[in-house]
């Protein structure tokens, strides 16, 4: 038979001590918000779209211990900005499409120059999409599924355009691409980030916006310790590839369990600079 020692003991205490600590981190101050600004460069062409704003929100999952106050905190934060365009990027539900009845009267007080606009999340399509659009709808917020809007700005013209999602929509990014004017830059939402490995490759792309992995949500020290399908290679932040940014959302809300470790929520405004091109 063998005996605990007395070093066990603490080390086993300790051990204990900590974790409940980082829960207790998780559920509180993990969980609090965080105002990012972004500059994210522009190929040479698209530099009439210098000093273009737009507010990233993501990741609701509002069935899943949703936040109002929280909410409320991103939407004063993004009117500060004075944004040209608020961009939702999807997973408004973890499962159950009725909280958009609690959700989508938060959004109200919203502004954004030339609209609010968003796209669905994996979540959303699977547990209700077309209820959850009609709800977003009604409130002011169009959605695009597989297909962009065109709006002017600095003398010159762009889209917006949104993608059905990647892991449980029906996407078809070369009808989008073949449907998007010839010249024109585009600003495109997709759920999932790691679509960009295919999206970068279109020269009229000037950005892409992603959430879907709440940046790992819960992280260690060296990196997050689970990744969802189709968010493992750009798991937050900006990224450069092919000439062309990508900005990752760390989202708002949480999935499954109410506790965010190194990895806190997010809304950000992004502004599009002119300048030397983004090296390929
Ligand atoms: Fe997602």
């Amino acid at each position: 038979m063998k005996w605990i020692t007395r070093r066990a003991v603490f080390r086993m205490g300790g051990a204990g001590a900590l974790g409940s600590g980082l829960l207790a981190y998780g559920w509180g101050p993990g969980r609090s918000l965080v105002v990012e600004r972004v500059d994210c460069p522009l190929r040479s062409g698209h530099g009439h779209l210098d000093g273009l704003r737009i507010v990233v929100l993501s990741d609701f999952h509002h069935d899943d211990y949703g936040s109002a106050a929280l909410i409320e905190e991103a939407i004063v934060a993004s009117n500060a900005f004075d944004p040209h365009l608020v961009l939702m990027l999807g997973d408004y539900v973890s499962e159950d499409p009725g909280v958009m009845d609690l959700l989508v009267p938060l959004f109200r007080p919203l502004r954004a120059k030339l609209g609010v606009f968003g796209i669905l999340g994996n979540h959303d399509h699977t547990y209700g999409p077309d209820e959850i659009v009609d709800r977003l709808q009604k409130g002011g917020i169009e959605i695009f599924r597989n297909r962009a809007r065109q709006f002017t700005y600095g003398g010159g013209s762009f889209s917006v355009a949104g993608m059905e999602s990647h892991w449980t929509g029906r996407p078809n990014w070369p009808g989008l691409q073949q449907a998007l004017p010839e010249d024109q830059p585009v600003i495109l939402c997709w759920h999932e980030p790691d679509t960009f490995v295919r999206t970068q490759k279109e020269p009229r792309l000037a950005l892409q916006l992603s959430g879907h992995t709440h940046g790992g949500q819960i992280c260690a020290p060296w990196g997050p310790l689970r990744l969802p399908r189709y968010g493992k290679r750009y798991v937050r932040g900006l990224f450069e590839e092919s000439g062309t940014g990508l900005y990752v959302s760390r989202g708002l809300g949480v999935l499954d369990i109410p506790i965010r470790l190194f990895s806190p929520p997010e809304v950000t405004c992004i502004t599009l600079k002119a300048g030397p091109a983004v090296a390929a």
